[in-house]
């Protein structure tokens, strides 16, 4: 397994570029199966998380390329409704896959997510969504069938703002019999991708950008090209980094826009922020004022930062505290700071953050997707030598992330084991 090893530098300066949103082209892939035909996608990195989602789309009967920043999905021979146990406990947004199947092809079978480090994650909202929508749902050996004879439009109601959710029932009612409405939508800029990417393959949807959206059935849709957004989480884990630095950093090719919850942030802890077009160049301060953060749903902090925000609020001059209300249990990074003499205290999932003025390298173990880059972020102002191991965790949602940031001057380089 790779580690990186990375020796502390915060004189960090220049400009980092950021990629494709991971979580947008998961639900964009996923869209592609719903309309027979070709669709390219532009602007895609090289990651496990869509290597997985390929390999998926392939088993049901999907031509994938993928090279070079752009991916051509071919769903004319979808056939296999199925997305396997191996392939689900990889990737839980596997999920993904149920909507599109039941809407071409009236069954999914699809092996029932199990939890993650990040905590449980229930999977009842996309279900009930399709429910909402006809669909009879059976779980038998750890698996999920879902049967239509049609899908027919419905109110669906979450009680709870959910992503995945929202996408499965907006990807499965686009092709259903009259209008559907979803209420209490998730707002995230991913799920507006999809309305973009459906609305051009030909569905009538209206309330984007609101946690209302309209739908109309129509017959059938065509394929499209579309350009990935930027990685929002990408990011702002760069935008942070350039606040732990010493002088300043330029995050080129991102959407300011969908990052305001995080802007806000630096700006409160005393950052000088300056957005040029796709640009925003951090300025970090001399001393880093305590804040405090609690994880919404979009508008709101993203849980996706949470762990790397953390980092920041290690070398603040005072107390923060840092509360998860999405994944009350995402705090596996916090014992991994501790062994590098951060000062965190965890109650539930609240985190109390009392600042020191250094971190002290040693080594430590990526845990998930975002904690390994908080951990990447915290090797980099630790004194001395921090080893991070089990690194494919980063690999999934990042990429080559060693590269860009010894771009801007960091001291990280990764052993292959
Ligand atoms: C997506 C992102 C993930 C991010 C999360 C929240 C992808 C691939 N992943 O995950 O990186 O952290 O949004 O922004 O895009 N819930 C239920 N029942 C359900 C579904 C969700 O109770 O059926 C709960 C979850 O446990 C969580 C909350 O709803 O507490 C939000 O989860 P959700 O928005 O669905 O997250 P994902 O789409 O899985």
């Amino acid at each position: 397994m790779d580690k990186f090893i990375i020796e502390a530098n915060r004189d960090l300066s220049g400009k980092i570029y950021v990629d494709g949103a991971k979580n947008a082209i998961l639900p964009a892939m996923a869209t592609c199966l719903l309309a027979p035909g070709k669709s390219r996608l532009t602007n895609v990195p090289s990651l496990i998380d869509l290597k997985s989602m390929a390999h998926l789309m392939r088993v049901i009967g999907a031509r994938v390329e993928y090279e070079n920043g752009e991916m051509y999905i071919d769903s004319k021979d979808v056939c296999y409704p199925e997305a396997p146990y191996e392939l689900v406990s990889k990737m839980r947004a596997s999920i993904y896959v149920l909507g599109p199947l039941l809407a071409r092809l009236g069954k999914a079978r699809v092996s029932f997510p199990g939890g993650c480090a990040i905590g449980t994650r229930p999977v009842d909202l996309h279900l009930k969504a399709m429910e909402a929508l006809g669909a009879k749902i059976e779980i038998e050996h750890g698996y999920i069938i879902a049967t239509a004879e049609k899908l027919v439009g419905a109110d669906i109601h979450f009680e709870k703002s959910s992503v995945g959710a929202t996408v499965n029932a907006l990807m499965a009612s686009v092709l259903a019999e009259g209008r559907t409405r979803i209420l209490s939508a998730a707002m995230e800029p991913e799920i507006d991708l999809v309305i973009d990417m459906l609305v051009k393959m030909g569905a009538k949807i209206s309330g984007k950008g609101t946690t209302t959206l309209i739908i109309d059935g129509v017959k059938e849709l065509y394929p499209i090209e579309m350009e990935m957004i930027p990685d929002r989480i990408e990011a702002g884990t760069f935008l942070i980094a350039g606040a732990l630095s010493t002088k300043p950093v330029t995050v080129c090719n991102c959407e300011p826009n969908h990052l305001r919850a995080l802007l806000d942030k630096l700006w409160e802890v005393g950052c000088e922020l300056d957005i040029n077009g796709k640009d925003i160049t951090v300025i970090p301060p001399e001393v880093i004022k305590p804040c405090n953060i609690l994880t919404l749903p979009h508008p709101g902090f993203p849980t996706d930062l949470q762990a790397q925000f953390t980092v920041l609020m290690c070398l603040a001059d005072g107390v923060s505290f840092v509360e998860d209300t999405i994944f009350p249990d995402r705090f596996m990074h916090v014992a991994e700071l501790n062994r590098l003499q951060a000062n965190i205290e965890l109650q539930r999932n609240v985190a109390t953050i009392r600042g020191v003025e250094k971190l002290s390298g040693a080594e430590v173990m990526a845990t998930d997707l975002r904690a390994s880059a908080a951990l990447v972020l915290a090797g980099m102002i630790a004194e001395g030598t921090t080893t991070v191991s089990r690194i494919y965790h980063i690999d999934r949602g990042y990429d080559r992330i060693e590269e860009k940031l010894s771009g801007i001057g960091a001291k990280i380089r990764r052993v292959k084991g």
